[in-house]
């Protein structure tokens, strides 16, 4: 069946919930979804990856305005266990710095667990750097240090 993105939309959030909920049991509360769902296209952007009626892959950003220059967070990027290693997680990434660079966005950074090997080498692969680890940024997760990850725009 074919794969298509659609844009996140107040319409769709649900969906991105439902998606999150399996990749990231626990993380994210649903004060967040209605965050989203109020600033989508203003502080929220994002696509949902679907396969028919089902949503098989997501990402999430938020942009961080200061003094003028803006930074685009991914807040969460996942694709279902099954649909990985076909290069969906590379098309969604390639969809937000194209939303970037609408914004002229200076950088694209997050958060990831140090112990997410599949995770940091995708970002690494996708010329992220790690600049920082951060201790103990995780209050549930085992270990809980992070990495914060940028790939520079400009
Ligand atoms: C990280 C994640 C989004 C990658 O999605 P994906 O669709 O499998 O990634 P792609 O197929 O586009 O991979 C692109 C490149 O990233 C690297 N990569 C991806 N997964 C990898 C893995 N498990 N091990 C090593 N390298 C990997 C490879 O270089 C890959 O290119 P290649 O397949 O041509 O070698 C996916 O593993 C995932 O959803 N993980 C769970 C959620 C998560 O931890 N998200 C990140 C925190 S927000």
């Amino acid at each position: 069946m074919e794969i298509m993105f659609e844009p996140l939309t107040a319409q769709n959030v649900d969906q991105a919930r439902l998606l999150n909920a399996v990749l990231f049991p626990g993380l994210y509360q649903p004060r967040f979804y209605s965050e989203v769902s109020k600033s989508i296209g203003q502080v929220y952007d994002g696509f949902l990856v679907k396969q028919g009626s089902s949503t098989i892959g997501g990402i999430i950003c938020r942009s961080d305005r200061d003094n003028g220059s803006c930074r685009l967070y991914i807040v969460t990027l996942g694709v279902l266990a099954p649909y990985r290693r076909e290069g969906l997680g590379r098309q969604l990434l390639k969809r937000i710095e194209e939303l970037a660079s609408n914004h002229s966005a200076l950088s694209l950074y997050l958060h990831v667990n140090i112990g997410n090997d599949e995770a940091v080498s995708f970002y690494t692969n996708s010329l992220f750097q790690i600049k920082e680890r951060i201790p103990n940024y995780y209050r549930r997760t085992n270990p809980p240090d992070a990495f914060l990850l940028q790939k520079d725009l400009m």
